[in-house]
Order: structure tokens, then C-alpha cells, then sequence
């Protein structure tokens, strides 16, 4: 990520293109925002079209067919377009219906999607409405290896509006921070949150809106069964066939940390989103007498 950022700015000392992106308008397609110098910025299908265009072969996870999409290719645009501010490495693309996909940049330049506004040749919106008019589009069925990492299918977002720029571990990693003495179970459960629940869930203010905020799911209703609400939940909501739904012990480790994060707001509402404050000597704290050795 280190070398990521001296690349960048590389390329950003001699590259100019971002000079040419203005604030956003009512009529454009897609807006710019988050850690991005001098943003938020937005783009009309004239300014897209403008950027560098590439076409995957990919297989749509909701549609399950494999098709040719092509669009603005986001490594040169993430890499030489965008102002990108320090401390960025995720890009939240934020689609229909609230859903948003939290995608490390790393994977942006090592898989190259496209933000699709094509697909078989023809206008996206044509060929397939409910995905148009912008797809983030991943070329999995190019490289079979991206098929098999579990985030994948989630990594696809139809009707992006909006690409949001910002670091992992103040969005992510706030959102499903563990309370101190959480035990293991609801430890491992903030992971699995993070890759398979945030995309359509808030937690402490932070992720998708497609299906409720979850952060006092364990104070609100103590006695509903995550567990067993969670057996057949992934497939049915996404839309994706294929989904496999969570194996019941990672359904138990989510069900632990959502108890844990609701006790502890129930507790101290805003204590467990921020880091831990530095420690201070109480005020009390004894003050050792100067030293007067010999
Ligand atoms: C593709 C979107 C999507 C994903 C991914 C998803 N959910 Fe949901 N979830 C929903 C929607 C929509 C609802 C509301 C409708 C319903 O209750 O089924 C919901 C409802 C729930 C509820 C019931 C909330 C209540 O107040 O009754 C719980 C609990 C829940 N989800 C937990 C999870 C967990 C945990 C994960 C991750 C393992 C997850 N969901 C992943 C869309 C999603």
C-alpha cells in the first residue's frame, strides 16, 4: 500500500487529468466524494465516456451469465484521475437500494474491474435495466482464481451512484470494533460482519442501508434467534443464487459480537467507536517526590 501511495503521487506530480474535474451537477451520473482532495466531485456520461476504457469478460453473481462489460477502467482513473488523500484505501461504492461495497483499493488495482455502462455491446441500461445505467463490473470470469475469494460476489454493485473514498480502519474498522473483553466468538464475529453483513447493514452509523441498522439489535429485541434467522438469509436478500449462507459457527460468532456491541452501547452509547482515549495519570495519581539520591 506503501509503494501504492508513492506511485500515486508520482503519477499524480506528472499527471494533470484531475485538474479537469469540477463539483458535482444535478444531471450527473456519478459523484466523487469522501478523502478526495478538493472533492466531492461529479461526472456526467460525457466525462465518463472521456476516461480509459477496457471490456471484461465477467459473470454477474445476481444474473449468473457470463457477458462482455465494458466501461471506465478504474485502476488508471483511481490511480492518475483522482486526488486521492492520505490514508485512503477503500473505495465504498454505494449502489441501488442502499447497498454499499466496501472494496480495498488493492483489489481495484490488482483485479481491474470496470464501471460498466455496456454489456454484449449493447447500452447497460438497455440490456440489463435493473443493473444499469453504471455496473462495477469484475472480470472473474477471466481470472478463475477471483471466483473463489468469498467477497467477491460481493464486490459487484449495480447502479452506482456514488464512490466514496476513505480509510479502512475509521469506516470498517469503527463500525465493528470489538468492546474490550469480548470473548474470542465475538471477536471473529467482527470479521465475519465485515465481509459478509456490512454491505446491507449499519452498524454504529456506518454501512448499507438495504436492510435495518443492527447496532442495538441485542438490546431491541433480546429474544430474537440470529442464528436461526441467518440460515436462509445471504441468498434470499442479495438476490444471488449462490450465495452460501453463513456455516451456523460462523452464524453463532456474528450473533455473539451483535449481543456484545448492542451491551455495550446500552452501557456507554458513544464509548466503544473511538479508540481507546491515551492513558493519563488519574488525577489523584501520586506524584513521586523529586529524587534525592546521592
Ligand atoms: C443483501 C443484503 C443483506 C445482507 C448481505 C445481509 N442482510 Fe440482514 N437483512 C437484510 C434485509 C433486507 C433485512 C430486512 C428484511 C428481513 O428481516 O429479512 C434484513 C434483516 C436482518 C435481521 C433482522 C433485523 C430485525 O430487526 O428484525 C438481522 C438480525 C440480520 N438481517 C442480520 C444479518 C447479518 C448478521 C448479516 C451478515 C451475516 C446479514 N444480515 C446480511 C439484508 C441483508
Amino acid at each position: 500500500m506503501r509503494t501504492f501511495g508513492v506511485l500515486l503521487l508520482a503519477a499524480l506530480a506528472s499527471c494533470s487529468a484531475w485538474s479537469k474535474l469540477r463539483p458535482p451537477a444535478a444531471s450527473d451520473l456519478l459523484r466523487i466524494e469522501g478523502h478526495v482532495d478538493r472533492g466531492p466531485f461529479g461526472l456526467s456520461a460525457a466525462d465518463l465516456a472521456k476516461l480509459e476504457r477496457r471490456t471484461l469478460r465477467g459473470v454477474d453473481p445476481r444474473g449468473g451469465r457470463e457477458a462482455a462489460y465494458a466501461g471506465a477502467s478504474l485502476p488508471p482513473f483511481f490511480n492518475e484521475g483522482l486526488p486521492l488523500l492520505r490514508g485512503a484505501d477503500t473505495a465504498f461504492f454505494h449502489g441501488r437500494g442502499g447497498y454499499v461495497a466496501a472494496v480495498p483499493l488493492n483489489a481495484i488495482r490488482q483485479s481491474q474491474p470496470v464501471l460498466a455502462d455496456q454489456m454484449d455491446g449493447k447500452p447497460l441500461a438497455e440490456a440489463s435495466p435493473e443493473s444499469g445505467p453504471l455496473l462495477l463490473a469484475w472480470p472473474d470470469a477471466e481470472a478463475p482464481g477471483l471466483g473463489t475469494d468469498s467477497r467477491q460476489r460481493w464486490y459487484w454493485v449495480r447502479g452506482v451512484e456514488r464512490i466514496e473514498l476513505g480509510p479502512w480502519q475509521e469506516t470498517v474498522g469503527r463500525a465493528t470494533r470489538v468492546p474490550l473483553g469480548a470473548s474470542g466468538e465475538a471477536r471473529l464475529g467482527a470479521d465475519v460482519f465485515a465481509r459478509q453483513c456490512f454491505q446491507c447493514h449499519r452498524l454504529r452509523g456506518r454501512g448499507g442501508v438495504v436492510g435495518p441498522e443492527l447496532t442495538r439489535l441485542g438490546v431491541e429485541k433480546p429474544d430474537l434467534d440470529v442464528v436461526a434467522l441467518l440460515a436462509s438469509h445471504l441468498a434470499p436478500r442479495s438476490g444471488i443464487p449462490g450465495a452460501p449462507e453463513l456455516a451456523p459457527a460462523a452464524a453463532q460468532q456474528v450473533a455473539a459480537f451483535l449481543k456484545v456491541v448492542a451491551r455495550a452501547g446500552a452501557d456507554r452509547p458513544e464509548d466503544e467507536v473511538r479508540p481507546p482515549a491515551p492513558r493519563q495519570p488519574s488525577p489523584g495519581y501520586p506524584v513521586p517526590p523529586p529524587a534525592s539520591r546521592p
